[in-house]
């Protein structure tokens, strides 16, 4: 069963942020502190009703590109959980600029690294005490997203072996490299007792998804969490899931 007793989720204002939210409060053992990130929480109204009917719900603000709110969002969350650590941290948040070979500048590749890529590697170089601080609790049990985890949302474009279209430069690379960050983790991280592990969410109508998606944020995550609940131990961490589907995508 899924049950970590803390999560924490970058891109909470909309689209599958908002879903992850509202499926985490629906399990059978809601975390107790569900720290719902987002870069303008003022704005952000979904979240904000869902904060005030739900306790558990901390809204923070957080922008994965300006380490300055990284930093104040690790210090509220750390003043919370306290000796409990941080269970799972779901890099969620993302652009996707689809620019071919001619409309692709230094700008945009750029941008898209600085958001897809760096700022969550970013975040899981910020949040490690708190995730290993979590893995510490329980030294006997093997590695989960109940214990201590980060789950990186990937797309299945991403995927070198699986390219057959071309185009989207910074969108294919910058996830690309999202990928490479969460192999990488998953073996620097193996001895703290932290999995880590890249999901597709599959096609989803959402401001990226766009209205001619496949399938709702809902069944989207329906599936992404039944993925999360299964991955366990050394054969969890490391992977590149289809979060609908279920099966593993090839890097
Ligand atoms: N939808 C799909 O079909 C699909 C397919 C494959 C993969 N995915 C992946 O699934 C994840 C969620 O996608 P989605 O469809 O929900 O996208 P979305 O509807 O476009 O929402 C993106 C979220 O990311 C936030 N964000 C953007 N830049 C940020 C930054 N610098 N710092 C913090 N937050 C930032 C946005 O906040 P603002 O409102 O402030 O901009 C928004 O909350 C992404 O990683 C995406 O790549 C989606």
């Amino acid at each position: 069963m899924l049950s970590p007793k803390s999560v924490l989720i970058t891109g909470c204002n909309r689209g599958l942020g908002l879903q992850f939210v509202q499926q985490f409060l629906n399990l059978t053992s809601p975390p107790k502190y569900l720290f719902a990130c987002c870069r303008n929480p003022d704005g952000a109204k979904d979240l904000t009703e869902l904060a005030k009917s739900n306790s558990c719900v901390k809204v923070l603000q957080l922008d994965v590109t300006k380490q300055e709110t990284i930093d104040k969002a690790v210090e509220i969350v750390k003043s919370m959980v306290k000796d409990d650590g941080l269970n799972l941290l779901i890099n969620n948040s993302a652009i996707l600029d689809p620019a071919n070979l001619e409309q692709t500048t230094r700008d945009k590749m750029r941008n898209a690294f600085e958001v897809n890529a760096i700022g969550p590697l970013m975040m899981a170089q910020t949040f490690l005490p708190l995730l290993r601080q979590a893995a510490s609790q329980y030294p006997d049990k093997p590695m989960s997203c109940s214990k201590s985890a980060i789950i990186n949302l990937s797309t299945g474009v991403a995927s070198i072996s699986e390219n057959s279209s071309g185009k989207m430069y910074p969108h294919r690379s910058s996830k690309a490299a999202l990928n490479m960050i969460t192999s990488n983790l998953s073996i620097d991280l193996k001895s703290d007792g932290i999995l880590c592990t890249a999901i597709h969410p599959g096609w989803v109508k959402t401001d990226m998804g766009g209205p001619n998606a496949l399938i709702s944020s809902e069944e989207s995550l329906k599936g992404v969490l039944a993925v999360m609940e299964k991955l366990e131990g050394e054969e969890g961490s490391g992977k590149f899931y289809h979060g609908v589907r279920g099966n593993l995508i090839g890097w």
